[in-house]
């Protein structure tokens, strides 16, 4: 007997036109969509043609003309500065109308760009609402990027505005976002005409005259404007991802298909009702952010927490538990990295028992595979359920999950359960035939993709087709691999590519080697994610040095690591070079970065077959050993053919 979910699901595939189109009624329309799609290309479906939308009307004014003018609709939480704001629907759709005439008065119009470039204030969600208000396309930048990560996105991008503000804080250090700024800018061919610059007191900004405007100035006397319609299709953002090169993707989401899988999946997946209290502990810079900390928590009428803070030491390990406390808190998602600082400082489980947490539901974990111990440690701290989930950047939002708003499913302590209503998840293998259960393989997504998911690729169509579309046609392929059980659960194992995984932040192996290949003594280099007990993994790189350098091995290790600090930024958690002779490579020169990690994890590696010198992997292990490494020897008995 199929549970709900699998009943639901089977109806979602078997039916999307009506499945989607039911859930359409959920959302104001400006012009009501008339079909789901129009299957004039069953792969590259565009949601809900010919609709008219606006995403901020939905996730704003809405609650105000159903009586939530009053009921609070963000709340910012910051220990880092020690103070507290909260917004009604109201007050926070004065906010964003009147941001939304200051842009309007600064020539941005449906369909220009707009970078936002800031830390977790308020402000920085009225700039995403304010553009949605008016229909320009917001592209937010994580502030732990360096001037040229953000270069790269405004070159892309060509915002015709850039917000931003004079500093984040993070903890012991005032980060300047202006300087990074200005660096940035003086970069790119095509400059912003104007940068709003929010003042905060902990570090002001010296404004560029003309080009900068002080935030509250600028706002303070501008004529609030309503809501633009735009059709569904049109872009409400573009959030750059890493790819395997230095150069990230602009995965770009709709306004209609976003809308619609947004409020369904807080409702079905995360069980969510409007009023409730949503905490999403991201950051904006990030697709949770996006989807969780600002639309679906504001789409559904909920309260949602911008929290700007860490899990441990603003001020110590309880904050999470003391965040839920004060405000209530009904669903909190974070990255299980987050829970495991805390666990580590808290082994025991002691700390939530000082606080009140009685409002928590269930606590949802992304952005990274959730390792069995923590969740148990979690289940054990708060007595909720945990559930594990998976998504990318690509989708916004879950693809496989337990659906609490659905019917719970029994967990799998390692597995995100099932694959959601919408998503039609194979396994398939490298000759793309399907594979039966418990083959590990690649996850794919039959097409076509359900609303919400990206559309394109910043005006790079191609590169679209060729990332996800091209190498299994008929699927969108995920880049991770796994495999689906007995029971129709989903396992996520690895991911394909040379994208790792840092504290729940996405990241290239591929661009940090760029960076680092830049180095005037490096002749080539590799850079893999080893297992980290806080971090998940961390990146490890090697280097060999250009034939006749004779400079301190360490004193170029030290500048190769702040190199990547500098031109990606601290965010890469790049805190280790290894100088070695030469690199592992295939006979056909593919550097043998799989084997270099499993070698630094301690894991039983083989010499592969195809090597071209094996005693390089000695070398490797010697030089790990000597940082270090707990490495074992190469296993005889398994070599690879
Ligand atoms: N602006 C500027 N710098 C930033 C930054 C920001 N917004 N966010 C992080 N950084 C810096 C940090 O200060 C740190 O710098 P350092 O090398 O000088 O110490 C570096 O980037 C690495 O940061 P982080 O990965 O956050 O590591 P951490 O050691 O400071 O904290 C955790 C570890 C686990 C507490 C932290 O990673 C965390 O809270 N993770 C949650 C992950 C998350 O929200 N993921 C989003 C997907 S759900
Ligand atoms: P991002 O685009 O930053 O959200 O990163 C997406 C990638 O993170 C996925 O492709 C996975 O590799 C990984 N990931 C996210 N959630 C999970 C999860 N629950 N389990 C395993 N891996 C995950």
């Amino acid at each position: 007997m199929p549970d709900a979910t699998e009943r639901l699901h089977a109806e979602s595939l078997a039916n999307p036109q009506r499945f989607w189109a039911k859930a359409a009624d959920d959302i104001e329309w400006v012009r009501r969509p008339r079909a789901a799609w129009n299957d004039t290309d069953p792969h590259r479906v565009s949601w809900f043609p010919g609709a008219m939308v606006n995403t901020c009307y939905n996730a704003v004014d809405l609650h105000i003309v159903a009586g939530r003018g009053d009921q609070k609709a963000l709340v910012h939480d910051s220990p880092v500065t020690g103070t507290q704001r909260a917004f009604t629907y109201t007050e926070l759709r004065d906010e964003v109308a009147r941001l939304a005439g200051a842009l309007t008065r600064l020539g941005v119009e449906a369909g220009d760009r707009v970078v936002i470039y800031m830390p977790m204030v308020p402000e920085a969600v009225f700039g995403m609402l304010a553009c949605a208000r008016i229909g320009a396309i917001h592209s937010v930048v994580f502030g732990g990027f360096a001037a040229n990560e953000l270069a790269q996105r405004i070159q892309h991008a060509r915002p015709k505005v850039v917000l931003s503000a004079s500093c984040g804080i993070e903890p012991g250090r005032i980060v300047a976002y202006k300087p990074m700024l200005d660096e940035a800018i003086a970069q790119v061919s095509e400059k912003p005409e104007h940068c709003l610059v929010l003042q905060r007191e902990q570090a002001r900004a010296e404004l560029t005259p003309g080009r900068d405007l002080d935030w509250n100035d600028t706002v303070s006397d501008a004529k609030p404007v309503g809501c633009t319609a735009v059709q569904a299709k049109d872009p409400l953002y573009i959030l750059y991802t890493s790819g395997t090169t230095g150069v990230p993707k602009g995965v770009v989401r709709d306004n209609g298909g976003h809308a619609v899988a947004l409020k369904w999946s807080l409702r079905n997946v995360y069980g969510v009702a409007p009023g409730d209290v949503f905490w999403a502990a991201s950051d904006i810079g990030w697709v949770v952010g996006h989807s969780y900390i600002v639309y679906a928590p504001l789409l559904l009428g909920c309260t949602t927490i911008l929290y700007e803070g860490k899990p441990v030491g603003t001020p110590d390990a309880g904050a999470f538990f003391r965040v839920i406390q004060e405000h209530g808190v009904d669903v909190l998602f974070t990255a299980p990295t987050a829970l495991r600082a805390v666990k580590q400082q808290d082994p025991e489980a002691t700390l939530p028992e000082q606080y009140d947490t009685t409002t928590l539901r269930t606590l949802f974990l992304a952005g990274e595979r959730a390792d069995p111990d923590t969740v148990a440690w979690c289940e054990r701290a708060l007595g909720v359920p945990v559930i594990d989930h998976w998504w990318q950047t690509e989708t916004g939002w879950p693809i496989a999950a337990n659906c609490m708003g659905i019917e719970p499913l029994p967990v799998k302590h390692g597995s995100p359960t099932k694959p959601v209503p919408g998503y039609d998840v194979r396994i398939l293998g490298d000759d793309g035939g399907e594979l039966p259960p418990g083959e590990t393989g690649h996850v794919v997504i039959k097409l076509p993709l359900p609303p919400g998911c990206l559309r394109t690729l910043w005006e790079n169509d191609a590169g679209f087709e060729q990332a996800y579309l091209e190498r299994f046609p008929g699927y969108y392929q995920t880049s991770d691999a796994g495999h689906l059980d007995e029971d129709g659960y989903l396992w996520i194992m690895a991911r394909t590519d040379d994208i790792i995984n840092v504290a729940g932040h996405r990241l290239s192996t591929g661009a940090m080697e760029e960076v680092i290949a830049g180095h005037p003594d490096v002749a080539e280099c590799a850079v893999t994610g080893v297992a980290d007990a806080l971090k998940g993994q961390v990146p490890l790189g090697f280097v060999v040095l250009n034939a006749g350098v004779s400079r301190a091995l360490d004193e170029i290790a030290r500048e190769v690591v702040a190199r990547v600090r500098e031109e990606i930024g601290p965010v890469a958690a790049f805190k280790q070079a290894l100088v070695v002779p030469r690199l592992p490579k295939t006979r056909s020169g593919k550097v043998l970065r799989g084997t270099m990690r499993k070698i630094a994890d301690a894991e039983p590696y083989r010499t592969p077959a195809t090597i071209d010198d094996p005693a390089i992997l000695d070398e490797i292990r010697d030089a790990l050993i000597d940082a270090g490494y707990a490495c074992k020897p190469a296993d005889p008995a398994r070599s690879e053919t």
